[in-house]
């Protein structure tokens, strides 16, 4: 192949690539919408193909506007389409579809829900503007929301509800694998100190697989305010810059990463000061 030729496929492949990027808000906004409507519960409990004029009944949608939204879902394997008999065709569930499940037990739902909605798409739109700029540490989720994440969460309980079950969502899958995988970092553990923890997810199944001990669920006022009660967890609002409850020992998921170098260091002291393990 000549190098002319070898240029001219290079730019047919980059052709057909632009629109892929061009294009890429559609699949989240697909699945967003198959959330909504809840696409994936009906069709996993149908527990056959289900044919699109049962789907459109029981969602009450229009049948050739979800005829499409099922198309672009089957192209890119969500569900599957099997032949009913000759004449009629039915929707199936996968296992990504089932990740699209309300409640499931692997559900990514509320985690979509976040990151696609208005609040948190919104700072991404002047990506550039914070590329360029320099010397200012206003976040671009401050810029575009006019408060910072936590203060936007505080005065937005729904966003907050939204933002907390997301990280719920994660959690469910990340303390499974800590569960299953290094049981032993629980022995001998009999207070547990989940710093920035949310609603608790993730304690509730620490407490759960290992029985023993005593959950304190650490975070901002206004989010354990609202976090699920239960006897083997004790939720306590506060501050982890300024001083974090006693345990034995202290966990922390999906925190350093929010805060610059200094302030992760101060919050390790406040943690390395909380704990007490013999
Ligand atoms: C990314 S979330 C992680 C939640 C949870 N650890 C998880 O992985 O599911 C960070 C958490 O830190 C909490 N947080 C932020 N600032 C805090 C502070 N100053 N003191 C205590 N918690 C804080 C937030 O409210 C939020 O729940």
């Amino acid at each position: 192949m000549g190098d002319m030729e070898v240029t001219r496929k290079e730019e047919a492949r980059a052709e057909i690539k632009i629109w892929n990027y061009m294009l890429g808000y559609v699949k989240i906004a697909v699945v967003k919408c198959a959330i909504e409507l809840g696409i994936a519960d009906v069709i996993e409990n149908y527990g056959s193909p289900m044919p699109l004029s049962e789907l459109a009944t029981a969602l009450r949608c229009e049948p050739s506007r979800l005829h499409r939204i099922m198309r672009f879902m089957v192209h890119y394997r969500i569900f599957k389409q099997e032949h009913i008999n000759h004449h009629t065709v039915g929707f199936s569930s996968t296992p990504l579809s089932r990740l699209l499940i309300k409640g499931g037990e692997k559900s990514m739902v509320a985690f979509i829900l976040f990151v696609s909605s208005p609040t948190w798409l919104a700072p991404w739109h002047s990506l550039s503007a914070r590329v360029l700029e320099t010397g200012n540490d206003i976040s671009p989720f401050e810029v575009a929301n006019g408060k910072d994440l936590w203060s936007y969460a505080e005065a937005n309980p729904d966003f907050s509800e939204l933002f907390n079950n997301a990280m719920g969502c994660d959690a469910r899958l990340t303390v499974q694998a800590t569960i299953e995988g290094c049981p032993e970092v629980f022995d001998g553990v009999k207070s547990l100190v989940d710093v920035g923890g949310g609603n608790g997810t993730a304690l509730s199944l620490l407490v759960k697989a290992f029985p023993w001990i005593r959950g304190i669920n650490f975070d901002l006022p206004h989010v354990v305010a609202v976090a699920p009660k239960s006897d083997s967890i004790e939720n306590v609002g506060g501050d982890m810059f300024m001083s974090i409850p006693n345990a034995d020992a202290a966990f922390l998921m999906w925190v350093l990463h929010d805060w610059d170098d200094e302030e992760c260091i101060k919050i390790l002291k406040k943690m390395s000061r909380s704990h007490s393990r013999r």
